[in-house]
């Protein structure tokens, strides 16, 4: 089988860092997940105290930025400035913040280069929410993965329980925000590419995700 360019987007908590590290496996390919590196920006934005809307501040943080995101098969870790910061990307509030400066113009032109170079060779997977529309519209397979708001905000419950004492209701409420954020912003809001495969996964576990999925790709 040829080697493949393949996107996979979707809303928070839809499953598509779980999907992609086990399609990435069985196929021996690398995955590359786009929102820890807008994480990473919120992250560095937050520790330089420049707010989301700080055009200015956050155009020059990504001039001195050095972001690596390092393939690794049980989880990609991100580095800033040589610094591995991928346990801190992860709280409900950089999660939040993410979301708002990945409106910000900006970011997204300044992420956009650094991701299409990341898919220079293909045997990747694109995980995102403007992957199949923006970034790789030529993309050789692209799915979107959704599932109803109360299974994401479940899923996002059992992974951050052990480390955040936030409710349900609470992750549900953030998870909707960030929704209403990443699909309505002006610039590559969150919506299926016109050629993309979409899959619900309410009632499916990663395991049948992954291999609805492959028997798309193994038809390519
Ligand atoms: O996938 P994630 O939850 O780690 O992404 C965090 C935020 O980053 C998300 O709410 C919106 C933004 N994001 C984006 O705008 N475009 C992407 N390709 C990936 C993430």
């Amino acid at each position: 089988m040829r080697s493949l360019l393949i996107t996979i987007d979707g809303p928070a908590g839809a499953g598509k860092t779980t999907v992609s590290r086990s399609l990435a496996k069985k196929l021996g390919y690398r995955y590359i997940d786009t929102g820890a590196l807008y994480r990473g920006i919120a992250f560095e934005a937050k520790a330089k105290g420049l707010r989301y809307d700080n055009d200015v501040g956050l155009e020059n943080l990504c001039m001195s930025l050095n972001l690596k995101l390092i393939f690794a098969e049980e989880g990609s870790r991100l580095f800033s400035n040589n610094k591995d910061i991928t346990d801190q990307i992860r709280s409900p509030e950089i999660s939040m913040l993410a979301s708002a400066v990945s409106s910000r113009p900006v970011v997204r032109k300044y992420l956009l280069g650094l991701q299409r170079n990341m898919g220079a060779g293909k045997g990747v997977i694109f995980e995102g929410r403007d992957m199949g529309t923006v970034v790789f519209p030529g993309a050789d397979m692209k799915f979107f993965l959704d599932a109803s708001l109360r299974t994401r905000a479940l899923r996002r419950y059992k992974e951050l329980s052990a480390k955040a004492s936030l409710t349900i209701e609470e992750i549900e409420q953030d998870i909707n925000q960030r929704d209403k954020n990443d699909t309505t912003r002006s610039l590559a809001p969150l919506k299926p590419a016109e050629d993309a495969i979409i899959v619900d996964s309410t009632d499916l576990s990663a395991d049948e995700v992954v291999e609805f999925m492959l028997s798309h790709i193994s038809r390519c």
